[in-house]
Protein backbone atom coordinates (compact mmCIF):
# COMPACT_ATOMS: atom_id res chain seq x y z
CA UNK A 1 0.00 0.00 0.00
CA UNK A 2 1.19 3.39 -0.65
CA UNK A 3 2.39 5.89 1.95
CA UNK A 4 0.53 8.60 0.28
CA UNK A 5 -2.39 6.43 0.14
CA UNK A 6 -2.90 5.26 3.39
CA UNK A 7 -4.01 8.57 5.31
CA UNK A 8 -6.48 8.81 2.99
CA UNK A 9 -7.55 5.23 3.46
CA UNK A 10 -7.22 5.96 7.28
CA UNK A 11 -9.72 8.95 6.99
CA UNK A 12 -12.13 6.82 4.63
CA UNK A 13 -12.19 4.00 7.80
CA UNK A 14 -13.50 6.29 9.93
CA UNK A 15 -15.52 8.38 7.87
CA UNK A 16 -18.22 8.52 9.47
CA UNK A 17 -17.58 11.25 12.05
CA UNK A 18 -18.47 14.44 11.31
CA UNK A 19 -16.01 17.28 10.70
CA UNK A 20 -15.09 19.36 13.88
CA UNK A 21 -16.83 22.60 12.07
CA UNK A 22 -19.96 23.54 14.24
CA UNK A 23 -18.22 20.39 16.67
CA UNK A 24 -18.42 16.72 16.90
CA UNK A 25 -22.09 15.34 17.35
CA UNK A 26 -23.15 12.79 19.28
CA UNK A 27 -23.17 9.20 16.92
CA UNK A 28 -26.75 8.47 16.30
CA UNK A 29 -27.08 4.09 16.20
CA UNK A 30 -28.14 2.56 13.48
CA UNK A 31 -30.31 0.08 15.51
CA UNK A 32 -32.69 0.29 18.48
CA UNK A 33 -30.64 0.38 22.01
CA UNK A 34 -32.45 -3.07 22.55
CA UNK A 35 -31.55 -4.74 19.24
CA UNK A 36 -28.23 -6.00 20.39
CA UNK A 37 -29.85 -8.61 23.33
CA UNK A 38 -29.05 -10.51 24.52
CA UNK A 39 -25.67 -9.94 23.85
CA UNK A 40 -25.74 -6.04 24.95
CA UNK A 41 -28.63 -4.98 27.21
CA UNK A 42 -30.58 -2.03 26.29
CA UNK A 43 -29.77 -0.48 29.78
CA UNK A 44 -26.11 -1.24 28.91
CA UNK A 45 -26.63 0.62 25.02
CA UNK A 46 -28.77 3.22 27.22
CA UNK A 47 -25.66 3.87 29.22
CA UNK A 48 -23.03 3.46 27.08
CA UNK A 49 -24.00 5.28 23.73
CA UNK A 50 -26.37 8.04 25.81
CA UNK A 51 -24.10 8.73 28.83
CA UNK A 52 -20.88 7.68 28.43
CA UNK A 53 -20.28 9.10 24.33
CA UNK A 54 -22.13 11.83 25.36
CA UNK A 55 -20.06 12.81 27.74
CA UNK A 56 -16.65 12.30 25.76
CA UNK A 57 -18.31 14.36 22.73
CA UNK A 58 -18.96 17.10 25.10
CA UNK A 59 -15.57 17.31 26.50
CA UNK A 60 -13.96 16.77 23.42
CA UNK A 61 -15.72 19.96 22.19
CA UNK A 62 -14.77 22.17 25.26
CA UNK A 63 -11.26 20.59 25.22
CA UNK A 64 -10.49 21.89 21.44
CA UNK A 65 -11.14 24.93 21.25
CA UNK A 66 -8.10 27.48 20.95
CA UNK A 67 -6.26 24.37 20.00
CA UNK A 68 -3.59 23.54 16.93
CA UNK A 69 -6.34 20.91 16.57
CA UNK A 70 -9.21 22.88 15.97
CA UNK A 71 -9.77 22.09 12.39
CA UNK A 72 -8.44 18.61 12.13
CA UNK A 73 -10.22 15.66 11.20
CA UNK A 74 -10.83 13.53 14.57
CA UNK A 75 -8.34 10.46 13.14
CA UNK A 76 -5.28 13.41 12.90
CA UNK A 77 -6.50 14.59 16.43
CA UNK A 78 -6.24 11.32 18.15
CA UNK A 79 -3.01 10.77 16.03
CA UNK A 80 -1.48 13.92 17.31
CA UNK A 81 -3.02 15.43 20.49
CA UNK A 82 -1.89 14.62 23.97
CA UNK A 83 -3.32 15.12 27.22
CA UNK A 84 -7.65 15.39 27.71
CA UNK A 85 -7.68 16.32 24.28
CA UNK A 86 -6.36 13.28 23.25
CA UNK A 87 -8.35 10.97 25.63
CA UNK A 88 -11.72 12.10 24.50
CA UNK A 89 -10.82 12.64 20.81
CA UNK A 90 -10.17 9.04 20.97
CA UNK A 91 -12.73 7.85 23.27
CA UNK A 92 -15.64 9.71 20.51
CA UNK A 93 -13.43 7.39 17.53
CA UNK A 94 -13.28 4.68 19.23
CA UNK A 95 -17.07 4.57 20.36
CA UNK A 96 -18.42 5.52 16.95
CA UNK A 97 -16.59 2.48 15.07
CA UNK A 98 -17.26 0.65 17.95
CA UNK A 99 -20.89 0.89 18.16
CA UNK A 100 -21.61 1.12 14.39
CA UNK A 101 -19.51 -2.37 13.56
CA UNK A 102 -22.22 -4.03 15.31
CA UNK A 103 -25.47 -5.24 14.27
CA UNK A 104 -28.27 -7.09 15.37
CA UNK A 105 -28.10 -8.98 11.84
CA UNK A 106 -23.91 -9.47 12.80
CA UNK A 107 -22.31 -13.08 13.46
CA UNK A 108 -21.29 -15.47 11.69
CA UNK A 109 -17.22 -14.59 9.94
CA UNK A 110 -15.91 -12.30 7.52
CA UNK A 111 -15.87 -13.41 3.73
CA UNK A 112 -13.77 -11.82 0.75
CA UNK A 113 -10.62 -10.33 1.44
CA UNK A 114 -10.15 -9.87 5.17
CA UNK A 115 -11.63 -13.08 5.87
CA UNK A 116 -8.87 -14.50 3.68
CA UNK A 117 -6.30 -12.28 5.20
CA UNK A 118 -7.26 -13.24 8.67
CA UNK A 119 -6.96 -17.06 7.71
CA UNK A 120 -3.43 -16.37 6.33
CA UNK A 121 -2.56 -14.33 9.34
CA UNK A 122 -3.88 -16.57 12.05
CA UNK A 123 -4.75 -20.04 10.38
CA UNK A 124 -8.12 -19.84 11.45
CA UNK A 125 -11.00 -17.55 11.91
CA UNK A 126 -11.32 -19.55 15.53
CA UNK A 127 -7.78 -19.38 15.86
CA UNK A 128 -7.98 -15.16 15.51
CA UNK A 129 -10.90 -15.15 17.76
CA UNK A 130 -9.02 -16.89 20.65
CA UNK A 131 -6.11 -14.55 19.94
CA UNK A 132 -8.52 -11.56 20.02
CA UNK A 133 -10.40 -12.66 23.37
CA UNK A 134 -7.03 -13.27 24.98
CA UNK A 135 -5.31 -10.18 24.14
CA UNK A 136 -8.23 -8.26 25.74
CA UNK A 137 -8.64 -10.56 28.68
CA UNK A 138 -5.38 -9.89 29.45
CA UNK A 139 -5.68 -6.24 28.74
CA UNK A 140 -4.83 -4.53 32.73
CA UNK A 141 -7.21 -1.74 33.43
CA UNK A 142 -9.37 0.10 31.01
CA UNK A 143 -9.16 0.20 27.43
CA UNK A 144 -9.73 -1.60 23.92
CA UNK A 145 -8.12 -4.45 22.28
CA UNK A 146 -8.22 -4.31 18.09
CA UNK A 147 -8.18 -5.98 15.14
CA UNK A 148 -5.96 -2.88 13.15
CA UNK A 149 -4.39 -2.94 9.89
CA UNK A 150 -0.60 -2.06 8.78
CA UNK A 151 0.25 0.58 5.69
CA UNK A 152 1.79 -2.28 4.48
CA UNK A 153 -1.31 -4.15 4.78
CA UNK A 154 -0.78 -6.61 7.46
CA UNK A 155 -3.33 -7.33 10.39
CA UNK A 156 -2.01 -6.85 14.15
CA UNK A 157 -3.91 -7.39 17.36
CA UNK A 158 -3.50 -4.75 19.55
CA UNK A 159 -3.86 -3.87 23.35
CA UNK A 160 -4.48 -0.18 23.49
CA UNK A 161 -4.78 1.25 27.09
CA UNK A 162 -7.30 4.16 28.19
CA UNK A 163 -8.72 5.94 25.12
CA UNK A 164 -5.85 4.93 22.48
CA UNK A 165 -6.93 3.87 18.95
CA UNK A 166 -4.66 2.35 16.39
CA UNK A 167 -4.15 5.30 14.56
CA UNK A 168 -1.86 6.40 17.31
CA UNK A 169 0.62 3.80 15.71
CA UNK A 170 -0.28 4.91 12.05
CA UNK A 171 -2.71 2.04 12.02
CA UNK A 172 -6.17 1.39 10.28
CA UNK A 173 -8.55 0.31 12.94
CA UNK A 174 -10.81 -2.23 11.75
CA UNK A 175 -12.39 -3.90 14.77
CA UNK A 176 -12.55 -2.89 18.75
CA UNK A 177 -13.83 -4.47 21.50
CA UNK A 178 -13.62 -2.13 24.43
CA UNK A 179 -12.78 -4.09 27.93
CA UNK A 180 -13.77 -0.23 30.13
CA UNK A 181 -16.00 -1.87 32.44
CA UNK A 182 -18.79 0.58 31.85
CA UNK A 183 -19.28 -1.64 28.65
CA UNK A 184 -20.01 -4.77 30.38
CA UNK A 185 -20.27 -4.43 34.09
CA UNK A 186 -24.51 -4.58 34.30
CA UNK A 187 -24.87 -7.34 31.80
CA UNK A 188 -21.57 -8.99 32.85
CA UNK A 189 -20.27 -8.05 36.34
CA UNK A 190 -16.49 -9.27 36.49
CA UNK A 191 -17.05 -11.53 33.33
CA UNK A 192 -15.16 -9.82 30.90
CA UNK A 193 -14.06 -13.10 28.86
CA UNK A 194 -17.92 -14.08 28.81
CA UNK A 195 -18.65 -10.40 27.06
CA UNK A 196 -15.86 -10.65 24.97
CA UNK A 197 -16.87 -14.23 24.01
CA UNK A 198 -20.60 -12.91 23.32
CA UNK A 199 -20.00 -9.92 21.42
CA UNK A 200 -18.88 -12.07 18.30
CA UNK A 201 -22.66 -12.93 17.81
CA UNK A 202 -23.31 -9.07 16.72
CA UNK A 203 -20.20 -7.85 14.55
CA UNK A 204 -21.60 -7.08 11.55
CA UNK A 205 -18.38 -7.56 9.29
CA UNK A 206 -19.74 -6.48 6.31
CA UNK A 207 -18.98 -2.77 8.24
CA UNK A 208 -15.57 -4.29 9.14
CA UNK A 209 -14.75 -5.41 6.28
CA UNK A 210 -15.28 -2.33 4.43
CA UNK A 211 -12.75 -0.71 6.62
CA UNK A 212 -10.60 -3.11 5.22
CA UNK A 213 -8.21 -2.36 2.38
CA UNK A 214 -6.47 -4.72 0.26
FE1 LIG B 1 -16.83 2.49 26.36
Amino acid sequence: MSPLIFPFLLALSCGSITTPEGGFKHLTLPYATDALEPYISRETVEYHHGKHLLTYVNNLNKAIVGTPHAHQHLTQIVAEAEGALFNNAGQVLNHNLYFLQFSPNGGGRPKGALGMAIQKEWGSFEAFQKAFETQGLALFGSGWVWLAQDEEGALHILQEPNGSNPVKHGMVPLLGFDVWEHAYYLDYANRRADHLTSLWNVVDWNVVGARFHQ
